[in-house]
């Protein structure tokens, strides 16, 4: 049966392609939208992409994951350094996880070092970019199968 990813995008990143372009890159979150769906298509998984500047929508969109989705690809922004109420809910649905990030957090500001969805996810990716969230799908199809 085709098996459901839930794409979870948080703050900001409704500006990709114009914001930070040396940072995160000149495509847009549709880019990688439609990226993803064909990479998705190859695995037969469909994607659910999402994205929201508010946290609680964030958490509600994360609570669907319990009976609509088989696994979720997360991409929090911001809120990945800072929300507690994210993390609760990724524990809560118990839906495997992939966290991505297009830059390498790492390297950047120390604030962005300590992330509160890492210790609820299979694994992150980071630093690759966009190609991130298709390396993200290959870790779910290699999780679910
Ligand atoms: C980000 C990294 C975060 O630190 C930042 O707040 C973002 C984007 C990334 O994809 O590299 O908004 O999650």
């Amino acid at each position: 049966m085709t098996k459901s990813i839930l794409v979870v995008n948080g703050p900001n990143l409704n500006l990709l392609g114009t914001r930070e372009p040396e940072i995160y890159g000149a495509e847009t979150l549709d880019d990688i939208k439609f990226k993803m769906i064909e990479k998705a298509a190859e695995h037969d998984f469909t994607i659910h992409f999402v994205q929201s500047n508010i946290e609680g929508e964030l958490v509600d969109f994360i609570q669907t994951a319990r009976t609509d989705h088989d696994a979720i690809i997360i991409n929090a922004g911001a809120f990945t350094h800072t929300s507690v109420a994210i993390m609760d809910a990724l524990q809560a649905v118990d839906t495997p996880t992939v966290e991505v990030h297009l830059s390498n957090i790492y390297k950047r500001e120390e604030f962005r070092h300590k992330s509160y969805i890492s210790g609820v996810a299979v694994g992150m990716i980071a630093g690759f970019g966009s190609l991130g969230y298709l390396m993200a799908v290959d870790a779910i199809d290699d999780i679910l199968n």
